[in-house]
């Protein structure tokens, strides 16, 4: 891992947002701190700008989900990283968020980086090819099924991007911004001359079309490997399976009468009876699988208990607990309890943070 602050460019990791579509589940909880195979998303990203030699970093917050972020990031040390939080007050749109950040970074080169976003190939390319080509903007593109959902670029026959429109509802291409943004000094020009967007955001997108129409340099690179935004429930799911994918199998705790097959890791000071583990999959330290059966594409958190229960692609929060459920593609919550009489078939459900079902 490269040290901190190893080269001139900083990096700007948004957590801020009000993450409205991942609901129940980001009603108490910032939508960058959903474990992922039981890691925070947002620390994946922070580790792609450490491994790329970005080590100071600004983490730009919210009001209400700012303590907890800091209570997970820290200073960043753990990461060899250099945080400095910064509050934006309310959440006016990406552009708005990084001109809130800008007095931290100063006159050096940023990344921004969307902390809801996951990259397998990490930022390590396009940062090399950035400081090769040093364009006012570079941007990362990859091609989508359903590009109205993303800001929409469009390149000319020479792969010069033209235009890029936030969420149009006529996409005029397939390829989608990535929430990775590379930016020299000018983007402050644009900043300063943004208005807000038909939806009242200060949109970055916006703000690049802008260095496009005033002659600045835009460039454009293709994703390598996978790209995930994290925007629903689904994603999440997604991002679940497709980091566990890459799973190094470790087995920390004794497991008895358990059969096991395909990339299992399960924590520390577990206890694993009679249960049927199929991979991959993880399981943090301190839970309980009892008599259960655990399937591929699940990750399991701390101090949970699994009881008589089937849990198949879903995510379980640390301190959640089912009991006798078939539960399938759900995410169950920091300290939520499924537990009661259960439905017959498997079920797809979402429960917030300390929520319950059947409890008396
Ligand atoms: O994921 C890629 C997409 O990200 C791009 O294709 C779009 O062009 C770009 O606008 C953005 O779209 P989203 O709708 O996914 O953005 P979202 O509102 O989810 O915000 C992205 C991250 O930034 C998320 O971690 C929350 C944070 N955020 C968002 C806003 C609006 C802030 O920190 N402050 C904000 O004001």
């Amino acid at each position: 891992m490269a040290a901190a602050g190893d080269r001139l460019v900083k990096g700007v990791v948004l957590a801020g947002g009000r993450g409205t579509r991942l609901r129940p589940i980001t009603f108490a909880m910032a939508k960058q701190l959903v474990p992922i195979a039981n890691r925070p998303i947002i620390a994946y990203g922070i580790e792609d700008l450490v491994t790329a030699g970005i080590g100071d970093l600004a983490v730009v917050v919210s009001p209400e989900t700012g303590p907890d972020v800091r209570r997970v990031l820290g200073t960043g040390s753990g990461f060899g990283a250099r945080i400095t939080y910064v509050e934006q007050e309310a959440p006016l749109g990406l552009a708005h968020a990084l001109s809130v950040a800008l007095p931290i970074v100063g006159d050096d080169d940023v990344l921004m980086y969307l902390g809801d976003n996951l990259l397998k190939g990490g930022v390590t390319d396009v940062v090399a090819d950035f400081e090769t080509h040093r364009p006012d903007a570079q941007i990362l593109l990859q091609k989508v099924a359903d590009p109205s959902a993303f800001g929409v670029a469009e390149l000319d026959a020479s792969g010069r991007v033209v235009k890029l429109e936030e969420k149009p509802a006529r996409p005029a291409s397939d390829l989608v911004l990535v929430g990775v943004y590379l930016f020299s000094a000018g983007i402050e020009d644009a900043l300063d001359e943004l208005e807000p967007s038909a939806r009242g955001e200060y949109e970055i997108t916006d703000a690049i079309q802008w260095l496009i129409d005033h002659g600045r340099s835009v460039r454009s690179t293709k994703v390598s490997g996978w790209w995930k935004d994290t925007g629903t429930k689904e994603d999440l799911l997604h991002a679940n399976e497709l980091v566990l994918s890459d799973l190094v199998p470790t087995i920390g705790s004794e497991l008895h009468g358990c059969a096991v097959s395909g990339p299992v890791a399960i924590g520390r000071r577990c206890t694993v009876v009679d249960s049927e583990l199929v991979g991959p999959l993880v399981v943090g330290d301190d839970t309980t699988i009892v008599g259960s059966t655990l399937r591929a594409g699940t990750a399991v958190g701390d101090r949970c208990r699994v009881e008589s229960a089937s849990i198949e692609r879903s995510i379980l929060m640390d301190g959640s607990a089912v009991s006798g459920w078939s539960l399938r593609d759900s995410i169950v919550g920091v300290d939520a309890f499924v537990v009661g009489p259960a439905p017959d078939e498997p079920i797809s459900l979402s429960l917030g943070e300390r929520s319950e079902i059947g409890r008396r």
